[in-house]
């Protein structure tokens, strides 16, 4: 297979979801339609997804690297499938989101019962802001649901995307009978396959054959289902794949992942409607996915916290091109050619040494502390940089303190390493030194990691009060407006980060409407860019 080849069945996507949804159970089933696994529940344990914040570092230690650092490559019906894990629950931190900029695509799995979560909707934000297609699967409708059309009203209310229904639930929960496949014409029903074996069959019934769709799901259904047809192709978005390419409409799917239903169905619409690795900005131009140069942009970087083997990972997604271990590539952001050590997909808790990828595919590779989030890395001799990777806004700050005031070197040096690798953010009071420093992080964990770290590898003990603020804004026009003058509420407080952006940081949502109404013309963003 060519190059091109390889890149164009390439398909990149990140699964989003609020805990609980079914994000991994859907992705086992996924990997059983690709073979990659024989049985379900082996993706990752419950036990390890599920632990307690206090069992987090002697997991992380056994395991050498963080299993949700995993991507799951398979092939079905001829496309080579990379699914990025989002991580959530405890782990839930930055990288989670720096993961989406790797993605292509999103699925977003809601729960039936539950509707739109809070996690789903700081996930979907990031997407929404990429513009990247968004799949969504609505998920346990082998439990009581809620009605269908509250479900999809919410989706285009709380986060403002319009949605196309590909299929129709028929019932729901004990009543659940099936699906009906709008585009098909065809109802499917339901057979309940005892977890998650792909044995199930699925039975297929012509909509026109009206005796057997009224055998197949009753004439209660039957009548139920004649009026959501009517309605859904009146008042429904038409199906448009512009729209859905450019994350403004999100074809929606129907099933039940546990018991296998419409999994598979979800998946091959999927595979038809979503892109091949998108082309990415570098200056003024695009780069083309399927050109023969390689390049891949850092989103993310791992640092071990296995002592045994200490060492970091840099995540790549390449973007386009073909990569190989043997030849030399350059790392644009520190000016030198270099080859990429140990090169490595990582499967589930598996490493596995690569020599070849291609556009589309993600890679770790060994980093002796060489690179940035959003570096560049490309075949000698090509210009190409893109664009960096923003900074997303923490809910969770603490004001640091180290206990010994004698380390501070070490201290300093040691914040300033780990917000590098991106795991926290630091900032101070506008105006203050450095001698007293507020952390920001995504997951409330990272605080634990920043501890655990200073003490461990740098020798630093440290105190964290927990500051009561969870909103944070950039000042998208700081160099417009006097910061030191903007007349903010009063739980505002205004804040610099390290290279001297100010941000202003709030303990109520409101409060944020509040300040941007007290002073015209202030521009507030939810990301931070290099302004
Ligand atoms: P997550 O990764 O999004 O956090 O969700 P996960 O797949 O772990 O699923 C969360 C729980 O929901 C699991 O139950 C899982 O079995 C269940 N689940 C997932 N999909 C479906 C579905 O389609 N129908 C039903 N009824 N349940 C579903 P658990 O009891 O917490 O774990 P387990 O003991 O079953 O593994």
């Amino acid at each position: 297979m060519t190059t091109k080849e390889e890149i164009e069945r390439r398909r990149t996507f990140a699964i989003i979801s609020h805990p609980d949804a079914g994000k991994t159970t859907l992705t086992e089933k996924f990997l059983l339609y690709g073979g990659a696994i024989n049985l379900a529940g082996s993706v990752k344990g419950k036990a390890t997804a599920r632990h307690a914040v206090s069992d987090w570092m002697e997991i992380e230690k056994e395991r050498g690297i963080s299993v949700t650092s995993s991507v799951l490559q398979f092939e079905y019906d001829g496309f080579c499938i990379n699914i990025l894990d989002t991580p959530g629950h405890q782990d839930f931190s930055e990288d989670t989101y720096r993961t989406l900029m790797a993605a292509d695509s999103a699925v977003m799995v809601i729960d039936a019962s539950k509707g739109v979560e809070p996690q789903t909707r700081k996930l979907f934000k990031v997407c929404g802001m990429r513009g990247i297609p968004i799949f969504t699967f609505i998920n346990k409708l082998d439990r009581d649901a809620r009605d269908t059309l509250d479900l999809l009203d919410e989706i285009e209310k709380e986060l403002g995307i319009e949605t196309v229904p590909m299929n129709w639930p028929i019932g729901s929960g004990k009543n659940f009978k099936g699906i009906y496949e709008r585009e098909e014409r065809d109802i499917v029903t339901y057979t309940d396959t005892e977890k998650g074996t792909k044995e199930g069959e699925e039975h297929r019934i012509d909509y026109a054959d009206t005796a057997a769709v009224k055998a197949a799901i009753g004439e209660d259904f039957y009548a139920k289902m004649e009026e959501d047809i009517e309605l859904i192709d009146m008042a429904g978005a038409s199906f448009d794949l512009d729209m859905v390419r450019a994350g403004k409409l999100t074809p929606v799917f129907f099933g039940s992942a546990l018991t296998n239903f419409g999994v598979e169905i979800f998946l091959k619409h999927f595979l038809k409607m979503t892109t091949t690795p998108l082309p990415r900005k570098s200056g003024d131009s695009m780069i083309d996915p399927l050109s023969d140069d390689f390049s891949a942009f850092v989103f993310k970087i791992q640092a071990n916290m296995n002592k045994a083997h200490r060492d970091r990972i840099a995540f790549m997604r390449i973007c386009s091109g073909k990569f190989e271990a043997d030849k030399e590539v350059k790392h644009v952001q520190g000016k030198r050619t270099m080859r990429l050590l140990q090169p490595q997909q990582l499967m589930a808790d598996e490493r596995k040494i690569l020599d070849t990828a291609y556009g589309g595919d993600i890679i770790g590779v060994f980093d002796p502390g060489l690179f940035s989030i959003g570096d560049t890395v490309c075949t000698p001799g090509k210009d190409i940089c893109f664009e960096g990777i923003p900074t997303f806004a923490p809910e969770h700050f603490a004001r640091v303190r180290q206990v010994d005031t004698m380390k501070r070197k070490q201290f300093v040096k040691g914040v300033d390493q780990i917000a590098k690798e991106g795991a926290i953010q630091i900032f101070r009071e506008l105006g203050s030194g450095m001698e007293e420093i507020i952390v920001g992080v995504v997951g409330v964990l990272q605080f634990e990691v920043l501890k655990y770290r200073l003490q461990n590898e740098y020798n630093v003990e440290i105190r964290l009060e927990p500051l009561p603020y969870e909103f944070i804004r950039w000042i998208e026009n700081k160099n417009e407006v006097d910061v030191a003058h903007l007349t903010g509420t009063s739980d505002m407080k205004k804040i610099e980060d390290l290279k001297g952006n100010p941000l202003l940081i709030w303990v109520n949502e409101w409060s944020i409407g509040m300040t941007l109404e007290r002073n015209p013309g202030l521009k507030l963003s939810e990301f931070g860019k290099d302004w």
